[in-house]
């Protein structure tokens, strides 16, 4: 991340209907990855940004148990997305993990084949929208709000990176069918997501592994641990005065800045758009 550039040139670009990030990202780079070849062993890790536990739980776990721990989580778990994606992608060994905030039309055709595995980790998009305020302030790449109700509209309005929060749940959970598909939310038990996750990719923890990575995966633990909370991402990418990437880590922080009338106007989206949704999320909306 450390050859990115400064930050007066990150801006959001439209590309296919998607904002993407120059200097981040590239239009051509997301048009390749439909060709990247996919392995059967491939596990992908899918987000809409600040949902949590990206690295952390859905893949940590994995590479916990399988490669050397001497690595940032940035590095072991790439993300697909980013400039270089196509080099390290190919030449990565098996078992390769991968995570992406890209929705489902960019990503490898070989997924549809039932090749690959995808975990799609989901978060109350409250909480989404207030950790992605905060993470706009301390995030150079990104633009700083004015306030929280600016934020509130952009967010709304899909005006950010990841655009719209519904569509990007829905573009993944509405192919769910046509892939090895599971789905897991932020607000559910460390331990449950950890053996449910254990299931679908087929591996068996003993007890004391199981253990061993629930324990890593405690905010805490990830808070102070330095291959994952992000302390060394340089200045030009995340101004570390301005926050840390290991924020409050809680569920329901949005009730300490939404207004009764965004709370409302909220729910409203949210019920239109989430109705024909086929997968049910349980979330405390009120
Ligand atoms: P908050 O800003 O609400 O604290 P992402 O990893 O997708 O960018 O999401 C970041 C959010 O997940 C932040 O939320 C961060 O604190 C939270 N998070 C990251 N690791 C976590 C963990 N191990 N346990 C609980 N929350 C975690």
């Amino acid at each position: 991340l450390g050859e990115y550039q400064n930050a007066l040139e990150y801006k959001l670009v439209l590309h296919r209907g998607f904002n993407l990030i120059s200097g981040i990202h590239s239009p051509e780079v997301l048009d390749q990855i439909h060709n990247f070849e996919i392995r059967d062993s491939d596990v992908f890790v899918i987000t809409y940004p600040k949902s949590g536990k990206r690295e952390n739980i859905a893949a940590t776990w994995y590479y916990y148990v399988t490669a050397t721990n001497d690595q940032l989580n940035s590095e072991r778990v790439p993300w697909i997305e980013l400039l270089d994606s196509e080099k390290q992608f190919v030449s990565a060994s098996s078992p390769r993990i991968h995570v992406s905030h890209l929705p489902y039309k960019f990503m490898p055709l070989g997924l549809k084949q039932k090749k690959g595995k995808v975990i799609y980790v989901a978060r109350n998009p409250k909480d989404v929208l207030v950790s992605y305020f905060h993470f706009h302030k301390f995030a150079n790449m990104l633009e700083t709000p004015k306030d929280f109700d600016t934020f509130f509209e952009k967010f709304m309005e899909g005006n950010v990176f990841g655009n719209c929060w519904f569509e990007h749940v829905k573009s993944w959970c509405s192919h769910n069918d046509e892939m090895n598909f599971s789905y897991i939310t932020y607000e559910e038990m460390i331990k449950v997501l950890v053996e449910r996750i254990a299931s679908f990719l087929g591996r068996n923890l003993t007890p004391q592994q199981l253990n061993d990575v629930v324990e890593h995966s405690t905010f805490k633990n990830m808070k102070n641990n330095p291959q994952a909370n992000y302390q060394q991402v340089p200045v030009n990418l995340l101004n570390h005065q301005q926050g840390a990437f290991m924020r409050k880590g809680t569920v329901g922080d949005w009730k300490n800045y939404f207004t009764v009338a965004q709370n409302e106007r909220f729910d409203k989206v949210y019920q239109q758009k989430m109705k024909d949704v086929p997968l049910s999320f349980i979330w405390d909306m009120s």
